[in-house]
């Protein structure tokens, strides 16, 4: 195997936005106005992704435990990301930007889902770039809604198997690969319960930079330390 990552570019980069609310303290802003600032960050590496010419692009913009939050942020979460499908809808359409929404999505609002239901139809049949979001979702949930899923097409009878399983995962009933690079920013090393099945072979990139700050320039920096790395899949 060579010295350095067989495949330069990553075909799927999934990212932990992490770091809205300390961004908004250290400027004396209300966490909301975080979030706000890192919807241009989704823009800025939405818009780099597609340019470089990257498959797939995933952003895990809430979890199912984000649900704990005060209800007063939760709901001005909900209703930014309702805001933003809505305003980005026309965008996606202009840059033939596949738009897929993944998650325990019964928790969410009919508003919302509607809203995510039109885009997701209207954006289809685009074949650039795939921007997944993934919203009330959890690693934990995906795998057991996969084994419930698996259960019920076996009528109960027999074992799982990990293909059957694998396939029933939220990402691979969508068609979504497994991430070649995570990247998290703000400098938590954890995968808080994010893509755990899928991120098995997954490369991690983690950085101190805020989510507001990570633009087009921490974006590249993250894709260029991906292609220095050697990736062996457990062989040697
Ligand atoms: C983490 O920062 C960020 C979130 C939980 C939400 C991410 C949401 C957005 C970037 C805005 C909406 C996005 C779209 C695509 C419409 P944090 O609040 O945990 O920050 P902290 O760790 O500093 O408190």
């Amino acid at each position: 195997m060579s010295a350095t990552n067989n495949n330069l570019l990553p075909q799927h980069v999934s990212i932990i936005m992490d770091g809205n609310g300390r961004w908004a303290k250290q400027r004396g802003k209300e966490r909301t106005e975080g979030h706000i600032e890192g919807v241009e960050s989704v823009r800025a590496c939405t818009e780099y992704a597609a340019e470089r010419g990257i498959k797939y692009l995933s952003l895990f913009a809430f979890s199912e435990e984000n649900w704990g939050r005060p209800q007063e942020e939760v709901e001005a979460l909900m209703s930014l990301m309702v805001k933003c499908i809505s305003a980005e809808t026309p965008t996606f359409t202009k840059n033939n930007i596949r738009f897929v929404v993944l998650g325990n999505l019964e928790r969410l609002s009919e508003g919302l889902r509607t809203e995510i239901a039109d885009c997701m139809a209207l954006t289809a049949g685009n074949t650039g770039l795939t921007l997944i979001l993934f919203l009330s979702y959890s690693g934990k949930w995906d795998i057991v809604q996969a084994a419930n899923r698996v259960l019920a097409s076996n009528g109960g009878e027999g074992e799982i198997t990990m293909e059957q399983l694998e396939a029933a995962l939220c990402t691979r009933a969508a068609a979504i690969p497994d991430p070649d690079l995570l990247i998290r920013t703000s400098g938590e090393m954890r995968i808080s319960n994010y893509m755990l099945w899928q991120s098995a072979y997954t490369e991690y990139y983690f950085t101190d930079i805020l989510w507001p700050d990570f633009r087009k320039n921490e974006f590249k920096a993250a894709l260029d330390e991906y292609a220095k790395r050697e990736r062996r899949y457990g062989k040697v």
